[in-house]
């Protein structure tokens, strides 16, 4: 996807993305609600690589200077005749609390309805990650569910799994034209 936002534009990865990547996929405070431990320098650089061919991620830079503060993840999810898609994000944390990532998700969730066609965009997230149903939130999204223990993306020192809850959200086609 292509796109402009006031502040951002949206594009597809490149492979000199890796530094900018590991800029902030390499802290554990970011990946912390991932189901991926911090990345290696060698392993953005690996994950840029693949991303460039990747339509799904689509990568945030900033109009004024060029610099890649996030990106956002966008797929088809379930039977294509659901016309679902899922979205997620990560930002670089030295440029958050500006607005950043709630305008590449808004363009990003309205590419899905107007270029994509979909009936619904849905999210999930983990209840303890409030920065990010607080962004679910400002962009019109409805929390559906509560899902208990419904992942685990750990097992503890016995070999059990961690596992936690997830908050699901979602936003129907008529209502985003109507919020918009
Ligand atoms: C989730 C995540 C993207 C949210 O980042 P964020 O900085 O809170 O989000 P934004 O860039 O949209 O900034 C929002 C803040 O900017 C403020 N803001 C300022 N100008 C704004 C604007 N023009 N538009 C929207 N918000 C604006 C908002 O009020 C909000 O401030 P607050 O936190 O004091 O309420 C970030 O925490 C992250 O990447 N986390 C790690 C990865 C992760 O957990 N991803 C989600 C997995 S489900």
């Amino acid at each position: 996807m292509h796109a402009t936002t006031p502040r951002l534009v949206l594009r597809p990865f490149t492979a000199a993305d890796g530094a900018a990547l590991h800029a902030y996929l390499g802290l554990a405070e970011v990946v912390r609600f991932e189901p991926y431990g911090p990345v290696t320098r060698d392993g953005a650089e690996r994950e840029a690589a693949r991303r460039a061919g990747d339509p799904r991620f689509v990568a945030a830079v900033r109009r004024e200077d060029d610099v890649l503060v996030g990106h956002v993840y966008c797929a088809p999810e379930g039977p294509p005749a659901w016309r679902t898609w899922a979205v997620g994000y990560v930002f670089d944390p030295r440029y958050g609390g500006v607005g950043y990532a709630t305008e590449a998700a808004r363009a990003v969730v309205d590419h899905c309805f107007r270029a994509e066609g979909a009936h619904r965009v849905v999210a999930g997230c983990d209840p303890r990650n409030e920065r990010s149903w607080r962004l679910l939130e400002r962009l019109g999204m409805r929390r559906e569910g509560h899902e208990r223990r419904c992942a685990s993306f750990e097992d503890d020192a016995d070999g059990r799994p961690v596992w936690h809850d997830a908050y699901r959200y979602a936003v129907l086609a008529q209502e985003w034209v109507t919020a918009g």
